[in-house]
This record gives C-alpha cells, structure tokens and sequence, in this order.
C-alpha cells in the first residue's frame, strides 16, 4: 500500500501534502486550500494546528524528518 510522506521540515512545520477538512474552534466545517498544508511543530502558532510562520521569529530549532504515513 503506497504511502503518504509528511516532510518535517528543518527548522519548521509538518508538510502535509493534499486537503484536510476539520472543525473550527467556532464548530464549523472548514477545508484547507492548495496542494498542501503546513502543521505547526514549534508550539508558537496563532493558528493551531497550522503554521502561520511564527516558527521563524521564535528561532524554533529541529531537523528534517520524513514521514511515510500509511492506513492499515
Ligand atoms: S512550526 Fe510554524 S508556527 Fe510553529
């Protein structure tokens, strides 16, 4: 069974290639948009689960890491 490879990226968020759909804090229905979306790792995001950059003014520290995520 192919995998999905969720890239940790040095220094930065979790990459997530395709779409999620997810309830928001207000109880609705939400999509992200594009090919790709980015989870927060650092803990310093305004908009968790998603990165909105803060990583970067934190000086958030970790290495690349590949993940190949399977359903079972
Ligand atoms: S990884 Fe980007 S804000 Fe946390």
């Amino acid at each position: 069974m192919a995998g999905t490879t969720v890239v940790a990226n040095e220094n930065g968020p979790y990459l997530v290639p395709g779409s999620a759909t997810y309830i928001d804090a207000d109880g609705k229905e939400q999509k992200t948009t594009g090919t790709m979306f980015a989870l927060c790792r650092c803990g310093h995001s305004s908009n968790k689960p998603f990165c909105d950059g803060a990583h970067k003014k934190a000086a958030f520290t970790a290495p690349k890491i590949e993940l190949t995520v399977t359903a079972e």
